[in-house]
């Protein structure tokens, strides 16, 4: 009785043939009620060529982002209830395409890799642990639950025209979130690989990325901490 249209973007390298659209009917009272959901009940009912990835279900693994009704998320914590009839699902924009739903993310995870993710310290390794007391251990909430999902960097702007070489908000908010850290040690050096026209400065606090994280979190104010923290060196 419950019957809902999803236009669902495919691309297949295999074929000549162009990008299109599929229209794809979903039994609403056979399936979950997440646009994942949906995508798992058409491969499984309908068409077992579509292309998508997913892990988790639940908001952890980040390997869901999509563009759903315009907007980035995560198929499996968006509400089919939440999207018009028929619903639109696209793969993330600004990226080249694998199939289907399914982006190809090499240049921003190496472009994550480049902000050196990992703990540097230069002091002698202590007998137990670098401990951190609980109001250092609380500057990175906000940064820390990033999944890496690239939600924010697939909808900013300034990523779009420069992404070659502006890190784009993902790798920024993941720097700043070492940069924030008490126990690292490689402050000077970390701002040193940012300090750059484009790496860094190409952000235009234009916030799509803050509007479109599907954590909550906020890569805008992060970039602006970076921003703050170059300039206080220079003086
Ligand atoms: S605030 Fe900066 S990083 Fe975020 S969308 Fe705007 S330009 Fe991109
Ligand atoms: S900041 Fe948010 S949108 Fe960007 S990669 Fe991390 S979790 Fe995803
Ligand atoms: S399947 Fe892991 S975040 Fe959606």
């Amino acid at each position: 009785m419950r019957v809902k249209a999803f236009e669902i973007y495919r691309y297949d390298p295999d074929t000549d043939d162009s990008p299109r659209l599929d229209t794809f009917e979903v039994d609403l009272d056979d399936c979950g009620p997440m646009v994942l959901d949906a995508l798992i009940w058409i491969k499984n009912n309908v068409d077992s060529t579509l292309a998508f990835r997913r892990s988790c279900r639940e908001g952890i693994c980040g390997s869901c982002a999509m563009t759903m009704d315009g907007t980035n998320w995560l198929a499996c914590t968006r509400f089919i209830s939440d999207l018009a009839t028929p619903a639109t699902v696209y793969p993330l924009a600004n990226m080249r395409i694998i199939k289907d739903l399914v982006p190809d993310l090499t240049h921003v995870f190496a472009q994550y890799a480049m902000i050196e993710p990992w703990l540097q310290t230069r002091t002698p390794e202590p007998e137990r642990e670098r401990p951190q007391s609980p109001e250092e251990r609380s500057r990175l909430d906000g940064y820390y639950e990033c999944i890496l999902c690239f939600c924010c960097t697939s909808g900013c702007p300034s990523h779009w025209w420069n992404g070659d070489r502006f890190l784009g908000p993902a790798a920024l908010l993941q720097a700043y979130r070492w940069l924030a850290d008490s126990r690292d040690e490689a402050t000077g050096e970390r701002l040193d690989i940012l300090e750059d026209p484009f790496r860094l400065y190409r952000c235009h606090t234009i916030l799509n990325c803050t509007r479109t994280c599907p954590k909550g979190l906020n890569p805008g104010k992060a970039i602006a901490e970076i921003k703050k923290m170059v300039l206080e060196r220079r003086t």
